[in-house]
């Protein structure tokens, strides 16, 4: 069987690691036609917009992508292709799984946790007034009218929007994962303490719904107490469920754990549709040079398999940069800097992905 598959190889080192990933799933011997299409800066010029509308077409259509990193510019009108695909497809829960593997060059072993971040609202909702401007004006005068606080004149202002019904759905989302993945606990990850209202909701909403799932072990932890928690005792973390904001600050941190941005996976998740990328972004500074390490696609690509029922070949994959890691021969430069302090004598790109497939 051949599945259709949406390819955005995106840009900065989104064109070399999504190369590499489509060699290694052809030769984990998945039939897979891949349906390219281009986002991002570079077609700006020729659609009037980085997110053409055929993009979002094929995604629809296919209802299933996977994509490299794309480069947000800085301060256009533009916000971000990656918050915009999110939202088209309204993609709920971002899965971000961070397992430790032996020669991935982080400073732990046995790290197994899944970080699912709610990707819809929160301060990622985009809603922000500059200030001076009609709208942080009036947002200014009402929060006085209410005695809600005192907003200062010179302040832009970014909305903080968290509502039950997009709370309910992650929540539950983390504790269906948590059941299908064998997982034993999930950790509600909140500031409820002084974000009463938003966060507050969150928990409560959270609470709720664990109450639901008897068999998986619910707690709530405050957002800085979680990350000491993480840094220090990584073992105690499984299931994590956040809002937004949180979300993706606490994945990169769990990134970190595993060896560095290199090596973390992730999909978005939506009722009809689903894209996987890894956590990391363009990298503009080793862009073009062969220098990118392209685990995080390659899990990434095991996780779309798992998606399309490809288990075997997903599992075939993640084996493969497990001992391609163990072996530690040949490896790329953020993971021989971090085992020897030098990035000298480590493998590029490609090689690192026939080294993948040699163990394939
Ligand atoms: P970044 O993740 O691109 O890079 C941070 C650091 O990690 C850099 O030193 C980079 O060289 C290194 N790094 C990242 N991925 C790596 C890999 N696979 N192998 C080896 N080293 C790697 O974050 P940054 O610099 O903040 O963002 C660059 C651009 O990417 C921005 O425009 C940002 O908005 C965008 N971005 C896009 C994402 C997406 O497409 N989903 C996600 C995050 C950022």
């Amino acid at each position: 069987m051949t599945h259709e598959v949406v390819l955005i190889p995106g840009d900065g080192i989104g064109p070399e690691i999504t190369g590499a990933m489509r060699r290694v799933v052809e030769a984990a011997g998945v039939s897979v036609s891949w349906r390219v299409v281009e986002a991002g800066a570079g077609v700006i010029e020729q659609y009037g917009t980085p997110l053409p509308e055929h993009v979002l077409e094929a995604v629809r259509e296919v209802g299933v992508a996977i994509k490299g990193p794309v480069t947000t510019p800085v301060g256009t009108g533009f916000r971000s292709v990656n918050v915009a695909l999110r939202r088209a497809f309204d993609l709920y829960a971002c899965v971000r799984p961070c397992v430790s593997m032996p020669g991935d060059g982080s400073r732990y072993e046995g790290v197994d946790l899944t970080v699912i971040r709610e990707n819809t609202e929160d301060l990622y909702a985009g809603i922000e007034f500059d200030a001076g401007t009609p709208g942080a004006d009036a947002l200014r005068e009402l929060v006085a009218a209410e005695g809600a606080g005192a907003i200062r004149e010179d302040a832009a202002i970014s909305v903080k929007p968290i509502s039950r019904a997009g709370s309910e759905r992650i929540v539950r989302y983390a504790f269906e994962y948590a059941r299908r993945q064998g997982r034993k606990k999930v950790t509600a990850v909140h500031k409820a303490n002084i974000m009463k209202a938003t966060d507050g909701l969150f928990l409560r909403v959270a609470r709720e719904v664990a109450a639901g799932y008897p068999d998986i072990a619910f707690e709530d932890k405050i957002v800085d107490a979680t990350c000491m928690g993480l840094v220090m005792h990584p073992e105690d973390f499984d299931v994590l469920v956040l809002p937004n904001l949180y979300g993706d600050i606490v994945s990169d941190l769990t990134a970190g754990l595993v060896g560095g941005l290199g090596m973390a996976p992730g999909a978005n998740i939506g009722t009809d549709c689903a894209i996987f990328e890894p956590t990391h972004g363009s990298a503009p500074d080793i862009a073009g040079k062969d220098l990118a390490n392209p685990t995080a696609e390659f899990l990434s690509a095991a996780m779309l398999l798992d998606h399309l029922g490809e288990r075997e070949a997903a599992d075939r994959i993640r084996c493969a940069v497990r001992a391609t890691l163990a072996a530690g021969e040949v490896v790329t430069g953020d993971v021989k800097r971090a085992l020897t302090g030098s990035a000298e004598g480590a493998a590029g790109t490609q090689a690192y992905a026939d080294a993948v497939i040699a163990a394939l």
